[in-house]
């Protein structure tokens, strides 16, 4: 791992700690090889694949115990599935948490334009952008965008009759949710993308599969990137030019209503005004800031949006108690909510959660030392029945508090946004997409499924569906 550690931002504090604890030497770890560690496994002839990584965890800590230690060629990594070890490698992340960088990623952004951005960054250069951030998750801002976000999910809804076949099926919902992702982002960051034409629809879309699949092999893969341009290499850098110029010319513009009208720029946009007005940006920070939250909103929430439709076409009772709300004059859903919370404990888009320790910890009984790299796989201990009575079982009412089925839930056994100073900065506006998406596209139309094959998930940098989801959609008169 080329992370370089700002080691003020770290401590050892071992005296303080549990003297009964096992020594970290001691963690269960799968048979080893020289070099490569534990990478064979998931070689060509290895059990496992990346793809399916959270599989793979869930047959390692069956085999090895609830926390155990891989070595992925020079990372060395401590995997816990257990949320008690969760809370407790949160406990110790510390105030600018640390996570596994995108070697490749900070590489060419160093090089080109000398910002890093959020999502590869940590210490100092991530906190400059995270600050300039955190203002998206604040009611105030999010809030304004509600008309706008509800309007691009209104058209986006009735634009939908369009595109069923002869039988009135919607052939992959997951690409016609990617491109409402990108209407609703755009309305925040950059704000003044106006998306008319289908092609540039497409363009965009494949610009994010290549950016993502891009990041993931040159992620998970061996850094020979460094050597000479790799597929995932050139993925990433065509990918990366594509949203830098497309959204620098956006940014542009706004610079210039910036400047001539900066109150009315505040009110319609409230977020791109937080960021611009921040002085420790340069720029060039902002262009970066601004791709990171357009891509940060794609991926993840058409995923959550069609699997969310996907699970209400299969549940009939769930679909009419969300359609019935999706009609009220109100403009908070709260069983719409509880189906989206519901769609990412079943299926979150990320595996876990991965921190470098701020400091030394105990975790499952053992002594790890400060620096350790700790991955929090949540996307299986929201599927245990330890921490969710009828575990693979869609059932919204688990998370309403005035339902029979409620249950006060492990607050770290389903964390589909992540937690802390790290969280998701994009999660509120998230949910409010999502509620949007999901009681527009209800209140036209009755979801019929088609095909009841579970729909499990493949990582492409996020996790994302791992066939195409087709639904049948009858409208309502
Ligand atoms: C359903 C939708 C979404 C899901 C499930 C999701 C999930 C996540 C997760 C798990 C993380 C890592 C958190 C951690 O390490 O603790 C993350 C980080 C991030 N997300 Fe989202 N996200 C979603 C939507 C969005 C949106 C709409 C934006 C747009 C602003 C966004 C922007 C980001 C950014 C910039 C980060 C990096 C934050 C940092 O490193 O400090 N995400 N997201």
């Amino acid at each position: 791992m080329l992370l370089k550690f700002e080691s003020k931002y770290f401590y050892n504090c071992k005296k303080f700690l549990s003297t009964t604890a096992k020594p970290y030497s001691s963690l269960p770890t799968p048979k080893s090889w020289p070099l490569i560690g534990n990478a064979h496994l998931f070689g060509k002839k290895g059990p496992y694949t990346f793809e399916r990584l959270t599989e793979a965890v869930n047959s390692l800590a069956k085999e090895l115990g609830p926390v155990f230690k891989l070595k992925l060629g020079s990372t060395e990594m401590v995997i816990s599935i257990d949320p008690e070890d969760s809370k407790k490698m949160f406990q110790a992340e510390g105030v600018r948490p640390f996570r596994p960088s995108f070697p490749a990623l900070e590489h060419y952004r160093k090089n080109t334009y000398g910002s890093f951005g959020i999502v590869p960054g940590n210490g100092s250069e991530w906190y400059k952008f995270r600050k300039a951030i955190n203002p998206l998750l604040k009611q105030l801002v999010y809030e304004a965008y509600f008309d706008r976000q509800k309007k691009v999910a209104t058209n986006f809804a009735d634009s939908l009759k369009a595109q069923l076949d002869g039988d009135g099926v919607l052939r992959d919902v997951h690409f016609h949710l990617t491109n409402f992702a990108i209407q609703a982002i755009s309305v925040v960051t950059p704000g003044n993308l106006e998306l008319s034409e289908t092609e540039e629809f497409k363009e965009i879309s494949k610009a994010n599969v290549e950016f993502m699949d891009g990041l993931f092999r040159t992620f998970m893969g061996p850094p020979l990137w460094r050597l000479f341009k790799t597929k995932g290499y050139r993925l990433l850098e065509n990918a990366h030019n594509k949203f830098h110029s497309l959204l620098k010319d956006k940014v542009d513009s706004a610079w210039v209503s910036f400047s001539s009208d900066p109150t009315n720029f505040k009110t319609e946009h409230p977020f791109m005004f937080e960021i611009m007005k921040n002085p420790e940006l340069s720029k060039e920070d902002v262009v970066m800031l601004v791709m990171e939250s357009f891509i940060g909103g794609i991926d993840a929430t058409a995923t959550a949006a069609a699997m969310c439709l996907n699970y209400l076409a299969l549940n009939k009772e769930s679909q009419e108690k969300a359609a019935k709300e999706s009609q009220s004059a109100q403009n908070d859903f709260p069983y719409i909510r509880a189906c989206i919370k519901e769609t990412l404990r079943l299926s979150p888009t990320a595996g876990g959660t991965s921190r470098f320790l701020f400091r030394d910890a105990v975790i499952g009984n053992y002594l790890i030392p400060a620096k350790t790299l700790v991955s929090a796989f949540s996307s299986i201990s929201s599927l245990q029945e330890e921490y969710f009575e009828n575990p693979d079982s869609f059932v919204p009412e688990r998370w309403l508090r005035d339902e029979e089925l409620y249950k006060k839930h492990h607050p770290y056994a389903s964390l589909p946004f992540g937690h802390g100073p790290r969280m998701c900065p994009g999660r509120r506006l998230a949910d409010q997409e999502l509620q949007l998406i999901v009681s527009e596209i209800l209140k036209k139309y009755k979801l019929i499924s088609i095909d009841d094959s579970p729909v499990g998930m493949v990582f492409r940098m996020n996790r994302v569906p791992d066939r195409k989801i087709d639904l049948k959609l009858v409208e309502k008169m």
